[in-house]
């Protein structure tokens, strides 16, 4: 493993966060490259095996599956979490892991009962908390449910600061419940290997290309985008070759990635605040909505808040309404797999097998968290203009 002071720093700093112990933590370039370690430790144990996850994540968290040469598999999501549910019903005599995502920092309640589950069967519990730095669900003795937890300090996650960087938490107590396991994956972890100086260059041209990007014109974006990509000298938050089932191999984290997100993560607690406060806020005065529908009553702090409208039409209206104010929407995960596949099949992803997500995915808004009090309250207003205009904030 690459120690350097910042890795070490970061370590105890997100288990001081989440009450855990910083040994039991191992960071990586980005988390896809984690889940790939610890997917690829479940197929030299296992051999040929299934991972149970949703189509609604995004393309980065199931090529770590395919890249071990293990099989995704696929439930569907709950409305009310847009997370995993019925795991039981998709068992496969070959599921050697099940991933519990939760999406948008939602902590899925339905965790506990995959976690007997998984403990009966043996299973691998996965937690993907991508999208809730340091949040992880927890026993009613308040310690990590999940036996790996993956974190992730990528573009668009909890931290703004921060586009690369992963944290992967591996439980403890998996020493007891599969021994053999808990060594491998801790081998891989430990094992990854070092980045190449083209990608630690790349990382660190990341936000300076990024303000030009969000600078120029409009027109001139994808010109200038595809001339990065080209010239081999841009790292996008998804690669071309990673809609094609594929991915670089796993690294870890660079000594510059480690420096920024050791720089920014003392404002967690800060962001969380800010956020919870923007989701009471949204809770309250989008409750009772005409055209959409409020997806959770959860107060976690969530990276955005979700909202479900009747159709697609009304969905686009509203995020071209907001977006034309300056609002950046995300429509998280459309398309499914998102931002895609190339090809479906490489995915073994058949849309029958996911009719919620199919569903849904159009018809979902995601509303920013990380914004001030008074720009809560403009998309309030631009979603809801009558309403709001009388109940005056
Ligand atoms: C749910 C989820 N899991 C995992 C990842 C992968 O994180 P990273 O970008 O750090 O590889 C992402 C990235 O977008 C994600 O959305």
């Amino acid at each position: 493993m690459i120690t350097s002071t910042s890795n070490l720093a970061l370590r105890r700093k997100i288990a001081k966060f989440s009450n855990t112990d910083a040994s039991d933590w191992y960071l990586c370039l980005k988390a896809r490259y984690g889940m790939a370690a610890v997917y690829k430790a479940v197929f030299d144990i296992y051999g040929s095996s299934d991972v149970m996850t949703t189509p609604y994540t995004c393309i980065t968290s199931v090529n770590p599956i395919l890249v071990s040469y293990l099989k995704p598999i696929y439930a569907d999501i709950a409305p009310t979490t847009l997370s995993i549910t019925d795991a039981e019903k998709h068992l496969t005599k070959r599921t050697r892991a099940i991933v519990v995502q939760h999406t948008l920092g939602i902590i899925n309640p339905e965790i506990k009962t995959i976690a007997k589950l998984c403990k009966e069967k043996n299973i691998l519990l996965v937690e993907d908390s991508a999208h809730c730095l340091g949040r992880m669900a927890l026993t009613s003795k308040q310690s990590p449910i999940a036996d790996i937890s993956i974190h992730s300090f990528g573009v668009e996650k909890v931290l703004q600061n921060t586009k690369f960087g992963g944290a992967i938490y591996v439980n403890p107590a998996l020493k007891k419940k599969d021994p053999k396991l808990y060594e491998k994956i801790v081998d891989h972890l430990l094992n990854l290997k070092e980045a190449p100086k083209s990608l630690d260059l790349k990382i660190r041209a990341y936000r300076g290309e990024n303000a030009v990007l969000q600078r120029i014109p409009n027109r001139m974006q994808n010109g200038f985008r595809n001339f990065l990509l080209k010239t081999k000298t841009y790292e996008p938050a998804v690669t071309p070759m990673e809609q094609n089932a594929s991915q670089l191999p796993s690294y870890a984290i660079t000594e510059f990635a480690a420096d920024v997100a050791l720089k920014h993560i003392g404002t967690l607690s800060e962001n969380y605040r800010r956020r919870t406060e923007n989701v009471k806020i949204y809770q309250k005065y989008l409750k009772n909505a005409k055209d959409f529908h409020i997806v959770s009553t959860s107060d976690d702090p969530m990276l955005a808040f979700p909202i479900v409208f009747e159709d697609t039409r009304r969905a686009t209206d509203a995020y071209l309404a907001l977006a034309s104010s300056g609002f950046f929407i995300r429509r998280w995960y459309s398309p499914l797999l998102y931002p895609g596949p190339n090809d479906n099949r490489k995915y073994e992803y058949n849309p029958k097998m996911a009719p919620v997500s199919e569903a849904m995915h159009p018809r979902v808004l995601c509303l920013p968290t990380n914004l001030t009090t008074a720009q809560t309250k403009k998309i309030i207003t631009i979603l809801q203009p009558v309403q709001n205009t009388v109940q005056n904030f």
